[in-house]
């Protein structure tokens, strides 16, 4: 097989499982992928730092401009806008294809990086940037883009369903149980994201985006996160038959003015008998109405390292297979440049 040198910048959580399980099935993933993905370095902020697996010392750098170089694929695990956004453009503009599972970026930066890429003909791959492992991004880019995506609803965040599962089942308390989410490794290295429902509401954007050909920018998307729910709204809400749920609701609307989209991430109440109640732990699961298809759903786990490694790794397959194939990738749908329901109005 030929080799494809691929850089990875980030092991924590997500990155070490990677890099692991980059190792462990390599002959596989080689059959796999008409190549072999050669690990040739791991860039984090602290090589002597504790991880999660054990790799060799000698993959660990600080230099991930370095090891950008020369590399086939990159794959971005850091997390947060600076540095991960300088250091993917580098990996494009050097010739690599990108693998990313960082939506705050995508959500955030996502015009600018997937120009980029564009431009010099790369391909970005993202699928772990929303719901963890469950694929959910191909199917809406590909595999619906015949249909007409009428409303996507959904848990996208595991570790507020996480936490208010815990609170519901259990009756534990909100600190306790995000402490727990955090060792875990479910939560983002700062879990107001979580809990605030940022991070579902990134994920809502580049869903909503996909869904409905457009660019959903996060500064529409009406955002409510958890940390007002206590114990008390929880046990009222359970003698009421219904449980809390951090939602995810993305709409095509239809008015006499025309079509518009609305995106809203909020706590809702859940009917105890509706599928979405029984989501349970870090799982996540997302319904997709769309007009020929009917209703889909997915379903699976949306957090945790090894379980976010399998859609990185997916990604990183795909990317040698293009690059195999000599850059022939799948293209992006058209804009079709739906306006966006302004925050509050629906
Ligand atoms: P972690 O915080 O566990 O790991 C981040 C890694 O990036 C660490 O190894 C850290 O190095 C390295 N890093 C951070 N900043 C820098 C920097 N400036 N320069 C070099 N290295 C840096 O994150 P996760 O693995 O949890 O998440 C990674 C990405 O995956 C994020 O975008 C997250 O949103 C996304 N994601 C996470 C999921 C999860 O369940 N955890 C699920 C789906 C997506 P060091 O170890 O030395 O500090
Ligand atoms: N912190 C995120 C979550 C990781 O809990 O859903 C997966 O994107």
């Amino acid at each position: 097989y030929r080799r494809l040198r691929v850089a990875l910048l980030g092991a924590g959580a997500v990155g070490s499982q990677v890099a692991s399980l980059l190792r462990q099935h390599a002959d596989e993933l080689a059959d796999r992928a008409g190549a072999r993905l050669e690990l040739v370095g791991i860039a984090v902020r602290d090589v002597d730092a504790k991880r999660d697996v054990d790799l060799p010392r000698e993959l660990f750098t600080t230099d991930a401009d370095s090891l950008i170089v020369g590399s086939d694929i990159v794959i971005e695990l850091m997390g947060g806008i600076e540095p991960a956004r300088e250091y993917l453009l580098h990996a494009i503009n050097s010739g690599a294809d990108i693998v990313t599972a960082n939506k705050a970026l995508l959500a955030t930066h996502g015009p600018e990086i997937f120009d980029a890429a564009d431009q010099v003909g790369a391909e970005v791959y993202y699928e772990a940037a929303a719901a963890g492992a469950i694929p959910i991004i191909r199917p809406l880019r590909d595999s619906l883009a015949g249909d007409r995506v009428q409303r996507i609803m959904g848990i996208v965040n595991g570790t507020t369903n996480y936490i208010l599962d815990r609170m519901d089942t259990e009756g534990a308390e909100f600190s306790d149980v995000l402490a727990d989410a955090q060792r875990l490794g479910y939560a983002e290295a700062d879990p107001t994201a979580d809990v605030e429902g940022y991070d579902a509401a990134q994920k809502a954007a580049i869903l909503a985006s996909l869904a409905f050909h457009t660019t959903v920018p996060l500064d529409a998307v009406h955002r409510e996160g958890i940390t007002s729910i206590d114990k008390s709204m929880m046990d009222a809400a359970r003698h009421a038959g219904y449980v809390i749920k951090l939602l995810a609701v993305c709409e095509r609307l239809t008015e006499a003015s025309g079509e518009s989209i609305s995106v809203r991430v909020y706590p809702a109440l859940i009917d105890r008998a509706h599928p979405l109640a029984s989501v349970h732990g870090a799982n996540n699961a997302v319904f997709v109405q769309a007009e020929a298809a009917g209703n889909l759903m997915f379903y699976g786990a949306g957090a945790g390292g090894v379980q976010t490694a399998s859609a990185v790794l997916g990604d990183v397959v795909s990317a040698a297979r293009r690059h195999i194939a000599g850059g022939v990738g799948v293209g992006e749908s058209t804009l079709a440049n739906l306006p966006i329901v302004p925050v509050g109005r629906v």
